[in-house]
């Protein structure tokens, strides 16, 4: 919005409109009227919020971008009276008419013009909202419905202050980028598969038939090459587009906002990305942050709370056991205690013994169980200094003395708490044990208020994918490894550490990045190892390997997610109540009915013939979010 400081009224958040750029159709806006105006003859617009008909008078509440102001008409003024008895929730309203001050006793201190009103001398309906599916500000409504009827969804009070408090993220980050020398740079939509572990949107080309484009997934390597074309400092708010299972923080296209920097390391990324999210959040939300984040290793994450995204609001943590359960008799314990890529461990609940009944153990055996898990085993401590006898478990019996005292040490367990086990492959007791802290942290509101970020670090560079056969990049596959473990991308791929870095703020990942291959014979070494063929690489990524020889700098970058970052500051749980036209869960738009189909002359100019419409019609014909 248009502002000039010599004008504008004092409104909040940017809703302000100079009164030279207010147009010619009303001299102010609802929310800026107040005692200063009282008896001004006005001209307001709005949308009918409520009217109330009080024996004989009507009382409008109109509202606008800027507020609510409260019309009354009278029936002295029978013209006048017979609109405003006719007006109904969402007409739009052209009003004049004067500004007083309310009755004693009968101010609204809610409203910031609670003490004055206009009465009205006309009333014009510039349109009538002959169709409403719902209520602005209803609660209750589903989400498909509200999806589509988003402008009228878009009318809330919710709603309204999301976009906004969206669109002043967005200065805030220009502002410090802008005045920290980074370049806003766009970069193209219509472009060749990048990969970031998704699978792309394709968009066929009619002069060249048979090809298609890709939609960026991120745009990883032209920020790459605008550093290396001299742009040393890039951002972008950009448009990302990934085809996969969505949930609540994920859409099939989301915004990121997206840096690259010539001659960083990765604590120069890091200390850019902590200023700017002090800066960020301080003047969009008034949230200070600490100068610097906690930084973690990987393998302490998942160690710790068994996943690479850990709230660290929540005190809950998971404590190792494998190594003092390799002797037990307990086969349960003992087998993944001395397999290798096994893992026994415990999260010790305080005063979960009185807290969790022995139904709520059943219902989280079989929550872990959607994780993996073959059981939840458990020891309840009543009393510390009766040994056994002050325990109550069923694999109590199992487990040797020694391996009871541990488990108690290790736990730190006191009378009245409760401990629960996880026995598998590290993955399954990672995830599921990872999941039940985060269900705990919940169900026993141990869930601090705050903000805490972290830092993961030290990632693995690949992982191996036993589907595939074949080790995958964890990030992508432009992240450099350690310099140290360079030779090891022969030997031992699955020991070598990246440059990588992720941002974890209360458990979602907001943003990833890492310092890039600025050599063309690592890069090339690493398409290498994750099994691309040489004419693969060429096809693929032989333009930025051809760069990468044509005097490249050393390089790194970060991406954040803009839609996370906006739900984790309005507090919305799902990224679709940031978005003012966001898809559903199967990807699908309810207003407009994207994706549809295409007209066979469309068809025809691109070549291209649809094996069969059967399967896509009755998906987004039954699409729910
Ligand atoms: P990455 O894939 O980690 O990194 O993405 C960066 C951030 O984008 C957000 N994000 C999403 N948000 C909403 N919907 C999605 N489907 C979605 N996918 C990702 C997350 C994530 O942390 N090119 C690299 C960055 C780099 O290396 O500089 C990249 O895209 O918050
Ligand atoms: P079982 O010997 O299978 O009856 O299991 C004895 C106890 O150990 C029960 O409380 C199970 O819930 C628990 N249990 C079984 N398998 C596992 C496992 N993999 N991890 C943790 N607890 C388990």
């Amino acid at each position: 919005m248009i502002q000039d400081d010599t004008e504008t009224s004092d409104l909040k958040d940017g809703l302000a409109i100079s009164e030279s750029l207010s147009g010619s159709m009303r001299s102010h806006q609802c929310g800026v009227l107040s005692e200063s105006n009282v008896g001004e003859v006005v001209k307001i617009c709005g949308w009918v919020n409520s009217r109330r008909d009080h024996g004989g008078v009507i009382f409008i509440d109109l509202r606008d971008a800027g507020g609510i102001v409260q019309v009354v008409s009278n029936p002295e003024q029978q013209s006048v009276f017979s609109v405003a008895e006719s007006v109904r929730s969402e007409d739009v309203l052209l009003v004049e008419g004067e500004v007083s001050i309310r009755p004693e006793e009968t101010e609204n201190i809610e409203l910031d013009t609670g003490y004055i009103e206009v009465v009205a001398k006309s009333i014009q309906v510039l349109n009538k909202a002959e169709f409403l599916p719902f209520q602005v500000n209803e609660r209750d409504i589903g989400e498909n419905l509200r999806l589509k009827y988003r402008y009228v969804d878009l009318r809330s009070t919710r709603m309204q202050q999301n976009i906004r408090l969206r669109a002043d993220l967005n200065r805030g980050i220009r502002s410090f980028l802008d005045q920290n020398g980074f370049t806003e740079i766009e970069t193209p939509m219509l472009t060749k598969s990048t990969p970031e572990g998704a699978r792309d949107y394709v968009v066929p080309s009619r002069v060249h038939t048979g090809s298609f484009f890709a939609l960026p997934q991120s745009p990883q390597m032209f920020k790459q090459m605008l550093v290396m074309g001299g742009f040393e400092r890039y951002y972008q708010i950009a448009r990302c587009f990934r085809d996969e299972d969505l949930r609540a923080d994920r859409q099939p296209e989301f915004t990121q906002l997206d840096m690259e920097m010539a001659f960083v390391n990765e604590q120069d990324v890091i200390r850019i990305a902590e200023k700017l999210f002090a800066s960020v959040m301080k003047s969009v939300a008034g949230i200070e942050l600490a100068e610097t984040f906690e930084r973690i290793s990987y393998q302490e994450a998942m160690n710790r709370f068994g996943t690479d995204r850990p709230d660290m609001r929540n005190p809950l943590e998971i404590i190792e056991l494998t190594d003092a359960m390799t002797e037990e008799q307990f086969q349960v314990f003992q087998r993944p205690a001395s397999t290798s890529g096994g893992r026994v461990a415990a999260i010790n609940v305080p005063a979960g013994g009185s807290l969790i009944p022995r139904q709520k153990i059943d219902a989280y055996t079989e929550f872990v169980a959607n994780f993996g898990a073959k059981g939840l085993a458990y020891i309840k401590v009543n009393d510390m200094g009766q040994g056994r006898e002050g325990l109550q478990s069923p694999i109590l019996k199992f487990l040797s003395d020694a391996a009871i005292e541990t488990i108690l040490e290790r736990c730190q367990s006191k009378p009245g708490d409760l401990v629960f086990f996880g026995a598998d492959k590290a993955s399954i007791v990672n995830a599921s044990l990872g999941a039940l802290r985060v269900q705990l942290g919940k169900d026993l509101n141990l869930i601090a208020e705050g903000f805490y970020p972290v830092w993961v670090v030290d990632f693995p560079l690949v992982e191996y994918d036993e589907i595939e056969k074949r080790w995958q990049a964890l990030h992508h596959p432009f992240t450099a490894p350690r310099p140290e473990h360079e030779a090891l991308l022969d030997s031992d791929p699955g020991q070598v550490l990246s440059r990588a870095y992720d941002l974890v703020i209360n458990g979602v990942e907001l943003g990833g990045g890492s310092i890039r291959n600025h050599k063309f014979g690592i890069q090339d070494k690493v398409f290498d190892m994750l099994g691309l063929s040489k004419s693969e690489t060429e096809e693929k990524f032989g333009f930025l390997l051809q760069a990468l020889k044509s005097g490249a700098p050393p390089h790194g970058g970060i991406a954040f997610g803009l839609d996370r970052i906006a739900a984790m500051l309005c507090g919305e749980e799902s990224i679709r109540d940031v978005i003012v036209f966001p898809k559903t869960q199967r990807a699908y738009c309810p207003l407009t009915e994207a994706p549809n189909e295409v007209d066979e002359r469309q068809l025809d100019e691109l070549e291209l013939r649809i094996k069969s419409t059967a399967a896509s019609k009755s998906e987004t014909g039954s699409s729910s979010a």
